[in-house]
């Protein structure tokens, strides 16, 4: 008789993946997040034409935010171009500001308009977004209403979700409970704060919303959580590998049955499997997988590079690096003179040296630099001590201002500018005057007739753009750069956007061909490349580039080398530097002073001064020198 299974040959266990010994939710890494949401796309496709084919509806959980910008682009273009109907789609949205209503410029209902509802054919009494203007004694009969239909609608089938930098899943703040329902509640510090952008300052967010509850979004038969970009690195694996906490809504996932996150390579790279694979299972010993080890080694165990003896090496997955190279402290002078190695002060190389071991070639000398920043002030909270370095020591540097930054800058900033010329234009009584007068006067009366938080006329555009580039010019003259040197692209995908929502094209493209062309760099120092594909530093990135393909053929772009620094994004790490700036006290406190200079600049980018300080701390718990502060970048190629 042939054994039955459970007789004598029982079924194998599942084979659990190596990392899901840390991963105790289902994470799916994609190389980019285009490719991650085509694939997410195809599923709801699917969902959505099985259900056609059944004559029922599907209905789906919608969330609002950068996230699902690229998701919801495919959705419209496989209506447009692949017919897909939405016609038997119903959805529900995750939350909405309260106090907003629906057809203010930053309301989520706006927002699914602009981005999905208005581009397919979804019937509009299938679409439920909170409303953010029910009267206080009648939110928890709405938010009651609001589960029912749900419930009605036959339950979610799908519920797309982000995640916030506090963990939270719809708006479910940290103390949310895991039986928590759709109702209304205050918003974090930390969330409003990554709002502010969108509403102009941190003052102007709403300090409540309606969202659904942690226990709603569970009901869902499927979820999907998508995160892009290095910010989101260190929640998400919290969220996957961390304890099951209020502090964190979004670790009530593990709990679910068929919740899956998806994710790009910068958001999983805190994930145990990524940030330190030999945990896992056994890996490839390469020159930077060991480097990345080690320094990771000596701060787990808080000690010096140097210091580091054999035990720790095989206490931490690392007994085979040590045995392949014959003991730790061959593999500790190594990592300490790469580490060494990162330091300079001479960013665009040192001239006449040898630079065998130095982060930059010292040939050519000088060398022709472009600094591209995303918006004026970017560039000069990441890099402003590089950026004066590099002048002091004789380089030909430029300062491109890649957008005009007119969205930072807020109405009471043009208007009292305008107000000083209308004062001025009085006390002068000159006829030549005139002109501005009108002018000035026209911009009060637009500025002063805006309805809040809607898009800037033309005019109003400008004079805000103007503003922001004379601070830049002076921030740069602080630096020792001339005002001519500080070029201003005002690419046009900006002029055109909102936050979140930015589209480039071959206009943006070309203005940056055009500059690159021009002075033909032997560096570039840029960012965005590890951020989240609908932030303005991924757009300008992916514009500058589209412009580098196109140069690429061009024999001085050989010689070119391109240096990446993070502004928005966390600061980079030790192990992920290739060139470590230091900065004397004075330097430092000449680059806060910088950047109070601008109007605009936020309490999170002020902090940048902090960060540099805490990098040179860090570098000298590994054991290399004591610094005041450090700057970071890293080389691209
Ligand atoms: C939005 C929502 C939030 C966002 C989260 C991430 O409807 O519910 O949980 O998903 O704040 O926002 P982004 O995608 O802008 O980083």
């Amino acid at each position: 008789m042939k054994p039955t299974e459970t007789e004598s040959s029982p079924a194998a266990a599942p084979v659990r993946a190596p990392e899901a010994v840390f991963e105790k939710i289902a994470v799916t890494i994609a190389e980019h997040p285009a490719e991650a949401c085509r694939q997410l796309a195809a599923g709801i496709r699917q969902l959505i034409e099985r259900r056609q084919a059944e004559g029922r509806q599907a209905v789906l959980g919608l969330a609002t935010g950068s996230t699902p910008v690229p998701l919801y682009r495919e959705l419209v273009r496989l209506h447009r171009e692949e017919g897909l109907s939405f016609a038997n789609v119903v959805t529900f949205n995750l939350d909405e500001y309260y106090g907003l209503e629906r057809h203010h410029p930053e309301s989520y209902h706006r927002f699914m308009c602009d981005q999905l509802f208005d581009h397919i054919d979804i019937d509009p009494d299938h679409i439920h977004v909170p409303d953010g203007t029910v009267p206080p004694d009648e939110i928890l009969q709405y938010c009651q209403d609001y589960e029912r239909l749900i419930d009605e609608a036959g339950g979610i089938d799908l519920q797309i979700l982000g995640i916030g930098r506090t963990g939270h899943i719809g708006f479910n703040e940290p103390g949310s409970t895991r039986e928590s329902l759709t109702r209304r509640i205050t918003l974090d510090r930390v969330t409003r704060q990554d709002a502010a952008t969108d509403f102009l300052g941190v003052e102007n967010v709403p300090r409540f919303a309606i969202t659904m509850g942690v226990g709603t979004i569970l009901r869902a038969r499927k979820i999907v959580l998508m995160a892009w970009g290095e910010n989101k690195a260190g929640v998400v694996a919290e969220a996957v590998e961390g304890p099951v906490t209020e502090a964190v809504s979004a670790s009530f996932l593990q709990g679910h049955g068929d919740a899956t996150f998806l994710v790009d390579r910068c958001a999983a790279s805190h994930l145990t499997r990524v940030r330190a694979p030999w945990l896992v299972g056994p890996v490839e010993w390469s020159a930077g997988t060991a480097f990345r080890a080690v320094v990771w080694l000596a701060q787990k165990c808080a000690k010096p590079v140097l210091k580091l003896v054999d035990e720790e090496y095989n206490e931490h997955g690392m007994s085979d690096l040590v045995t392949e190279r014959g003991g730790g402290y061959p593999i500790n002078i190594e990592v300490f003179n790469r580490l060494q190695q990162t330091i300079t002060g001479w960013p665009g190389g040192k001239p006449d040296a040898d630079d065998s071991n130095r982060p930059e070639r010292a040939d050519p000398y000088p060398k022709r630099v472009l600094v591209f920043s995303p918006e004026p002030q970017d560039a000069l909270v990441a890099m402003g001590g590089v950026l004066e370095r590099l002048i002091e020591q004789g380089h030909d540097v430029r300062f491109v201002a890649m957008t005009s930054g007119s969205l930072r800058v807020r109405d009471e900033d043009a208007l009292r500018f305008c107000r000083v010329l209308l004062e001025l234009s009085e006390l002068s009584g000159e006829e030549s005057w005139g002109g501005q007068e009108r002018e000035a006067e026209k911009l009060v009366r637009l500025l002063d007739g805006k309805a809040p938080f809607s898009e800037d006329p033309q005019e109003v555009r400008r004079i805000k753009a103007l503003l922001l580039r004379g601070e830049v010019r002076d921030a740069c003259a602080v630096c020792g750069l001339a005002r001519q040197r500080v070029l201003f692209l005002d690419l046009p995908f900006y002029e055109r956007g909102r936050y979140r929502r930015f589209l480039s094209g071959p206009d943006d493209v070309q203005c940056c061909v055009e500059v690159l062309r021009e002075f033909q760099p032997h560096q570039i120092y840029t960012t965005g490349a590890t951020a989240d594909p609908s932030s303005l530093s991924a757009v300008t990135y992916g514009v500058l580039e589209s412009a580098f393909d196109q140069v690429r053929p061009e024999s001085w772009s050989q010689d070119c080398r391109v240096w990446h620094y993070r502004c928005r994004e966390n600061p980079y790490q030790p192990h992920e530097i290739s060139m470590a700036m230091p900065l004397s006290p004075d330097q430092l406190e000449r680059k806060a002073r910088l950047l109070l200079g601008f109007q605009t600049i936020s309490k999170v980018e002020l902090a940048v001064c902090d960060e540099n300080r805490d990098l040179a701390a860090a570098y000298d718990r590994l054991g290399l020198a004591e610094y005041e502060a450090i700057e970071a970048l890293q080389r691209r190629r």
